[in-house]
This record gives C-alpha cells, sequence and structure tokens, in this order.
C-alpha cells in the first residue's frame, strides 16, 4: 500500500485505508443533480485523455463513484472516501465537488496510484480525505498582450490550473504591444491597436478576442470553477490606446503599437477628460462579459515625465490642489475605482496605487496586488486593504528563469520552484487581523520573451504546482513535494504539457 495520496496540492487530511477501489475505466457518477455540471467535467476531461467510461458487469451493480451534497462543508472544501465497493465525494457547493473531483482526476491519471494497478485498469487505494484551502485567490496571470495566445490555449491553461484548484486566472489583456477585445464605441482599439510590427518575424502579428471568445473562455472556466479577472492597465502601458486614438496622449503623437519592450513615457494624458470616456465604455464592456466582481487597473510603472511637462496636466494638477505627478495618479486611480464600483465591481491594482495622497487616498474597497517584493503587501493590510501576495523577490514571476542557467529560457532574474514554493503570503510579523486581509496568491507569466504557447507552457510548468501548493496549506514540505512532482508531472504529461524537467533550485 502507499503510505499517501500523491496528490498537488497536499490535501490537508489523508488517512490511508486497507486495499484498492478497482475499475476499468471511469466508473458510473452518480450525484444530486446539483453538481451535475462538475461530473460532466470530470467526465470529458477523463475521456480527453483516452479514459473511457467504463459499466461494472452484472446488473444494477452498486459500484462507481457518489457525489453528495452536505451543508455542513465549508464553501470550497471536499470529503472523499475510496473504499474498495465505491467512492464517496460530498461538499456543500459545486466548488468543493469540483475540487474533490480534480483530486480524483489526478489519481486516475496516474492510473491509480501505482502498487495496485491492474492489466488495463485503475486501482485507487482506500483512503479518506479532508480537503479545503488555505486562501480563496489562488492564481495565475497570464500576458497576452506582449504575446497573443489563442482562445483555445487561454482554455488549455485554464483547465490544467483548475487540475490544481487553482480559483483565479487573471488575464493581463492589455499594455503597450498590443490590446486584444473589442470596445464598441473604439473600434480602433482592435482595428489598430491589437497589431503591431514585429520587425523579428518582419510583419504584422498580434490578434484579439472577440466578444464570444471571451464569453467563452470565461464559461469554460465557470465551468472549471475559475474566475476570469480581466486587467486593462491604465494610465501607462497605453501606447495600443494612444496609437488609434493619439488625441488621449500629452503630446498628440504620432505613437506607434510598441514592438521593443520596456517602460514607455507616453502615458494617458490625465488633463483631458476624453481619456474617461474611453474608460467609462471600457469598464462597461468589461462589466458585460466578466460576471467577476474584480476587476484589475493596473496602474504599475508609470513615468511622469510627460505630464510634468505637459499644460492640460499641469492646470489638471493646479485645478484639483495637486503637488506632483504621483498626486495626479493618485487622483485618477481613486476615479477608477469610484467608475468600477458605480457598475457592481471591486478594484484591485498594483502595488503603486498604494502610493496616495491625503486628499485622494486609495478607497478602502480597493485590493492591492505586492507585485515589487513583499513591502507594498504589507502595508496594504496594515492599511486595511486586501491583499493578494505575488512578489518578484520569491520566485512568483514565471518570466525569470527557472533556474540560473544560459540555456535556460527567461529573464531578469530567477524564480525556482523550491524559491516558490516556501513563499509564504502572509509575513511573519503580522498581525492576525493583518494576516486576515491576505486574500492569496498568485503567479506571473510576463510574456515579452514567450513567443509562442509551448514556451508558456515550460514557463508555467510545474512551477504552478508550486505555487497551488502554497497557497492551498501550510503544512508544506519541499522535501515531500519534490518526491511528489515526477508523478505528477507524468500526469501533466498526458494533458500534453511542456515542462521544465530541470534542477528543483
Ligand atoms: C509588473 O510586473 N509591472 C506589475
Ligand atoms: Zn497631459
Amino acid at each position: 500500500m502507499p503510505d499517501t495520496l500523491n496528490i498537488i496540492p497536499l490535501p490537508q487530511s489523508v488517512k490511508m485505508g486497507e486495499g484498492f477501489f478497482n475499475c476499468k475505466g471511469i466508473p458510473p457518477v452518480k450525484g444530486d443533480g446539483i453538481f451535475s455540471r462538475e461530473i460532466d467535467v470530470f467526465r470529458q476531461q477523463l475521456e480527453a485523455c483516452g479514459i473511457p467510461a467504463w459499466i461494472p458487469a452484472g446488473q444494477g451493480a452498486e459500484t462507481g463513484i457518489v457525489c453528495r451534497k452536505v451543508e455542513t462543508l465549508k464553501d470550497e472544501a471536499y470529503r472523499l472516501k475510496i473504499a474498495r465497493e465505491k467512492i464517496i465525494l460530498e461538499a456543500s457547493s459545486g466548488a468543493g465537488m469540483y475540487h474533490g473531483l480534480q483530486s480524483l482526476r489526478q489519481l486516475f491519471l496516474s492510473g491509480g496510484e501505482g502498487g495496485g494497478k491492474t492489466e488495463g485498469g485503475f486501482a485507487l487505494p482506500c483512503a479518506d480525505v479532508e480537503d479545503y484551502p488555505r486562501f480563496p485567490w489562488r492564481g495565475l496571470m497570464l500576458d497576452c498582450s506582449r504575446n497573443f495566445y489563442s482562445k483555445n490555449f487561454v482554455k488549455k491553461i485554464i483547465d490544467a490550473i483548475s487540475l490544481h484548484h487553482l480559483s483565479i486566472f487573471h488575464w493581463h489583456l492589455t499594455d503597450d504591444q498590443g490590446w486584444r477585445f473589442p470596445v464598441d464605441a473604439y473600434p480602433l482599439l482592435t482595428e489598430i491597436g491589437s497589431k503591431r510590427y514585429d520587425k523579428r518575424r518582419w510583419r504584422y502579428t498580434g490578434g484579439f478576442y472577440t466578444k464570444d471568445d471571451i464569453r467563452e473562455v470565461v464559461a469554460y472556466a465557470a465551468a472549471r470553477h475559475v474566475e476570469v479577472v480581466p486587467e486593462v492597465d491604465f494610465p501607462g502601458h497605453a501606447s495600443s490606446i494612444l496609437a488609434p486614438y493619439p488625441g488621449l496622449g500629452c503630446t498628440g503623437g504620432p505613437y506607434g503599437v510598441e514592438d521593443r519592450f520596456g517602460i514607455f513615457e507616453d502615458v494617458l494624458c490625465a488633463g483631458n477628460d476624453a481619456i474617461f470616456d474611453l474608460i467609462e465604455k471600457v469598464f462597461d464592456t468589461l462589466a458585460e462579459l466578466f460576471p467577476s466582481k474584480w476587476v484589475h487597473i493596473g496602474g504599475d510603472e508609470v513615468l511622469y515625465n510627460r505630464w510634468n511637462e505637459c499644460p492640460k496636466c499641469r492646470k489638471r494638477m493646479e485645478e484639483t490642489g495637486l503637488k506632483n505627478s504621483r498626486e495626479l495618479q493618485s487622483w485618477i486611480t481613486v476615479k477608477l475605482v469610484q467608475m468600477l464600483g458605480e457598475r457592481g465591481k471591486t478594484a484591485i491594482g498594483w502595488d503603486e496605487i498604494l502610493e496616495d495622497t491625503p486628499a485622494y487616498k486609495l478607497p478602502p474597497q480597493a485590493a492591492v496586488m505586492s507585485w515589487r517584493g513583499r513591502k507594498g503587501g504589507a502595508e496594504a493590510a496594515e492599511r486595511g486593504h486586501s491583499v493578494v501576495m505575488s512578489p518578484n523577490t520569491d520566485g512568483c514571476y514565471l518570466d525569470y528563469q527557472p533556474v540560473n542557467d544560459p540555456d535556460e529560457p527567461g529573464q531578469l532574474g530567477t524564480s525556482g520552484i523550491k524559491q516558490l514554493y516556501n513563499m509564504n503570503a502572509v509575513d511573519a510579523g503580522m498581525s492576525a487581523e493583518e494576516a486576515s486581509r491576505i486574500i492569496g496568491g498568485q503567479a506571473n507569466l510576463w510574456t515579452e520573451l514567450v513567443y509562442a504557447a509551448r514556451i508558456a507552457e515550460y514557463m508555467i510548468f510545474p512551477r504552478i504546482c508550486a505555487l497551488a501548493e502554497t497557497v492551498w496549506t501550510e503544512k508544506k514540505d519541499f522535501d515531500d513535494f519534490a518526491r511528489r512532482l515526477p508523478l505528477h508531472q507524468a500526469r501533466l504529461d498526458k494533458l500534453d504539457l511542456i515542462q521544465y524537467r530541470g534542477p528543483l533550485a
């Protein structure tokens, strides 16, 4: 008998029993009607990997998976009992049931758990599992602006992260290098802003997701209990807005959709009210397409050179009693948070949005995503904001190399899998109240140098498995994770994911 179930993320509690549940394919799944969608997705997922449905011999054979609603379990929690004659899964919500089914999917993807595998069949070791997440926000960000990825690839990644109980897909949809969704009143955002002349390929590249594409991705994610949080980056990283609408910049342009990477001086002109007309329509579109309560407003890396010199921006500062351009950014941030509030949405932004002013304080409902290390997250928690920890100092930046080796892809630094595994979203010195404001953690894949979906897979897997465990459970043991990982990577192979397999630094 194996002495544990090799699931990632590690369940909160596993008690091994005696013997195995044996089957030759996906056994019948019976359950409360409320779980029919989760059960359908589970079947489709296994069938897509060549694991067929299996009907046990004998009329009315009482075997299979039973899915039951149990009100007393917490929202995302599940209970899994694998016995010789049947498997019982209990949850109070679709999310809990889905997580339980994903743990089972992992066992099926490895033919049971070894040891008891039968010829042409599956042997799942008998066990009792109690499981629930430590944090609600367990996220992956994919930058689809620097490199445009197909709708089908986005769905593939969402399905794969849901195997690890991740709850958030943060979709970075706009940046200097491309605008990726249509806004009816501003058709040039996609007509011009979604394409750039790519000097490496000597041709225009790019693309955008149609409204139907987005609805399809959101529904696909919802069926997997993954919430899609869109990001539109304001007021910096705006070349793909300025190229089609040069009147929205301080100098009037001309501007181009950037093919270079970096931080650019041209940002939205804070003295021009027309930028808010555009932002209103953008937020209306996001509200139409994304059911999530969250909208990510970016706010990172804004250079102030243009604002400092622009007569319109200087007039705005005078009229509004702002001392400098940094205060002008706070003024914009407060407006964006309010505009989202009017649409029933809550803003989240990169930690620069904390750099506010007494007159234009960051509204308390706005959440902060800490990326420049952990400092922003600690300060935000102290000031009463919800926080997602995603520090580039702790392995959360998947655009960094997986190991410091010139043969590996990646830039700017190293994000080793062990470093990411050891990331704790809560700082050791936080009070209980501050700690309660940490809603979770996230890893980010920026894609300046990630020219193809297959390379993105390599950058994401298996590092995201470490992130998944670090935000799911407090019972962390890297050596044990490293022991489970090769078996888990064999599962990811069956999902046709390219993976890093080098040293676990
Ligand atoms: C960021 O990495 N610029 C948020
Ligand atoms: Zn200006």
